[in-house]
């Protein structure tokens, strides 16, 4: 691969680290997603699931396959703590899950591809919004992004990536089955009745109820679920409060529950449900829930799509640079929906330097994307594209 295409998707990379936009909110993503794909002649359309891009290239031939490859575009709320000449320009905004990376690797791929004189397959490049809680990929599927209804035709398979901090330079890794976790978001409201501090039984205490709840959904895990089976329950929230002396009105809980298979999830939401209601109404007040529209399935890597990967990956890598992931991420990805409707591959890509011990992790406020990774990317899209 030539240094300047590196060199050119390095600073593609860095320009969108500098402008992260929430999901939904790409539009200056999209822009210059935009303008790279009309230099390059690449058939596009934007505003697809609102801040989309589908791009096509067609093979120089009769085409063999249809060939999709997806990236992410969003970026997160959280203050970027990096201090990098290129840090993000918008405070409060950071991409600190490497989104920018993922787009700038299938901008070098476009690019790499449109210069291949050869291409046996069609290529659909999909640039979805709003992976980080959003379902933009469930937006590109809804789109008919998959079935050729956005530009060019109906894709056969499809594959993902994800910058991984564990995982080495140059190396990659990926498993058949599931590989990343369900994730479904709730919300409990739990009504008490206000009083004095020094006079709780005048009142109903939300966060005595809240508390017994939190601990209570512990056992989701522990005596719910098979212990041979992975469910995680969490409570990233608790409001409640507004001075030190007095009992509030109401509490609120927000939530993640994660599970590696639909029965596993069926048998966690019954059970925190029941926690929560009965909980509440054991302490004399009302809780109800609430789950927030598009959990995210299970993603789920289909075999055959999977062993085209390795195939693919230790031609192009070698063999020692290809690595089977042993467990599932219990991590969520909204890559499931391609899942879905298509054969489908996700697997991670090494952010973790040669030499170090650590990189900082996916969601901190001093990670960054690391270039080095970029390069690999392209090769490893670019070779997906051409001879999957
Ligand atoms: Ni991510």
């Amino acid at each position: 691969m030539s240094p300047s295409l590196i060199q050119e998707v390095t600073k593609i990379r860095r320009h969108l680290h500098q402008h992260p936009e929430l999901g939904y909110e790409e539009t200056g993503t999209a822009q210059l997603i935009h303008e790279q794909l009309t230099q390059l002649g690449i058939e596009h359309k934007t505003e697809v699931g609102k801040t989309g891009v589908v791009a096509f290239i067609p093979a120089t031939g009769e085409p063999s396959k249809t060939i999709a490859l997806r990236a992410d575009m969003d970026a997160l709320p959280i203050h970027e703590e990096t201090n990098l000449p290129y840090a993000s320009q918008t405070p409060g905004k950071m991409h600190a899950c490497g989104h920018d990376g993922h787009t700038a690797i299938l901008l070098g791929t476009a690019k790499l591809l449109t210069e291949t004189p050869h291409r046996k397959n069609n290529v659909l490049l999909l640039f979805q919004p709003a992976e980080e809680g959003g379902a933009g990929g469930k937006a590109l599927v809804d789109a008919g992004a998959l079935r050729g209804e956005v530009v060019g035709t109906p894709a056969d398979i499809i594959f993902g990536l994800h910058g991984h901090p564990d995982h080495r330079i140059g190396h990659v890794s990926t498993r058949p089955g599931a590989i990343m976790a369900s994730a479904a978001q709730f919300r409990v409201i739990i009504k008490g009745k206000g009083a004095h501090a020094a006079y709780p039984h005048n009142g109903i205490d939300p966060i005595v109820i809240g508390s017994h709840i939190v601990t209570a959904l512990q056992t989701v895990a522990s005596r719910n679920v098979d212990p041979l089976d992975s469910v995680v329950v969490t409570i990233g929230q608790f409001l409640a409060g507004v001075a030190h002396n007095v009992i509030p009105e109401k509490a609120e809980l927000n939530g993640t529950l994660r599970t590696l298979n639909m029965a596993t999830e069926q048998i966690a939401v019954k059970a925190i449900e029941s926690i929560v209601a009965n909980t509440a109404l054991a302490f004399g007040g009302e809780a109800t829930i609430t789950w927030t529209s598009n959990p995210y399935p299970v993603t789920f890597n289909d075999p055959d799509a999977t062993d085209t990967f390795r195939r693919i990956a230790t031609e192009a890598i070698g063999t020692d640079n290809v690595h089977h992931e042993p467990h599932p991420s219990m991590g969520g990805e909204d890559f499931s929906y391609y899942g879905y409707e298509i054969p489908a591959c996700f697997f991670f890509l090494g952010l973790l330097p040669h030499g170090a011990d650590s990189y900082p992790n996916l969601h901190a406020p001093n990670f960054d994307f690391n270039d080095d990774a970029l390069e690999t990317g392209i090769q490893l899209m670019t070779e997906l594209a051409l001879t999957a």
